[in-house]
């Protein structure tokens, strides 16, 4: 699936972390006159050509939103759907991941998921913690204000027993209560599908994202597509807050 762990190739300015939102799985299968599941299904495709090639290109974290705070709300079928494509994908893709240095973790509300998928996701993040070539984060049962509301429950928490001086409570420690801890800043994002929106994804950590969107529908995002957003990126001059100026002096 991904190429061997010795070659990744440098890139002029390589975003260190890319989140997708991976949309349009279900127009796909419409147009084609399919059920949605099959617009699911084939969405593992572009899954798999996303995870190798920021691999080969040196991303250190690619986070994947695969399953919303809100899409519990979808029809019955099309959840358990999900969910069985998830189990299954995770089953099939494990080892390959393992074998090519990848770590895998997960985030969102996890206890909400069914006890095998629970159990595999337990198993897989133990089998690739001590990998280092790249983390895929896959979102889960996750909303950005989700994270934003459980990391404040549990400062508040913290705080009501004694632990944490709200004083103290700075970015970094507030970073460092959301799911997605030790993770850096989302430095490119993009949505799949042709909508202009967030869609409650990560919202802390794209506070200062460059965010590129594409028309293609998700199973239909390939290779092509995928450098459109890295090209776009390595244009993009990133200012944090200070003028282009600024940015220039620093450079020269
Ligand atoms: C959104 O398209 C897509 C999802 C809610 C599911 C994403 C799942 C996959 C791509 C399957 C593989 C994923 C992994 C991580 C193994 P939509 O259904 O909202 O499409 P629509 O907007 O056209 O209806």
């Amino acid at each position: 699936m991904v190429a061997s762990a010795a070659e990744p190739e440098s890139h002029p300015a390589l975003p260190r972390h890319v989140a997708v939102i991976m949309d349009g799985n279900g127009r796909w299968a419409r147009r084609r006159a399919l059920p949605r599941q099959a617009g699911h299904r084939a969405g593992i495709k572009p899954v798999r050509m996303t995870v190798e090639q920021c691999a080969r290109r040196g991303v250190e974290t690619l986070t994947l939103f695969a399953f919303s705070s809100e899409n519990w709300r979808r029809p019955r079928e099309e959840v358990s759907g999900l969910m069985s494509l998830f189990l299954d994908a995770l089953e099939r893709e494990i080892a390959e991941l393992d074998g090519n240095g990848i770590r895998v973790r997960f985030i969102g509300d996890l206890d909400k998921l069914g006890t095998p998928l629970r159990h595999a996701v337990r198993a897989a993040e133990l089998r690739t913690r001590a990998n280092t070539r790249m983390t895929l984060v896959v979102a889960v049962a996750y909303g950005g204000r989700w994270d934003i509301l459980q990391a404040a429950r549990n400062l508040a928490a913290d705080a009501a027993a004694g632990r944490v001086d709200p004083a103290d409570i700075d970015e970094k420690l507030f970073a460092n209560s959301l799911a997605t801890a030790g993770l850096p800043s989302v430095d490119l994002l993009i949505r799949t599908g042709g909508e202009k929106r967030i869609s409650n994804f990560l919202l802390w950590d794209i506070a200062y994202s460059e965010v590129c969107f594409s028309d293609l529908l998700w199973p239909d995002f390939d290779e092509a597509e995928l450098t459109v957003a890295f090209d776009f990126y390595a244009k993009r001059q990133r200012r944090f807050g200070r003028t282009g100026e600024q940015i220039e002096a620093v450079r020269c």
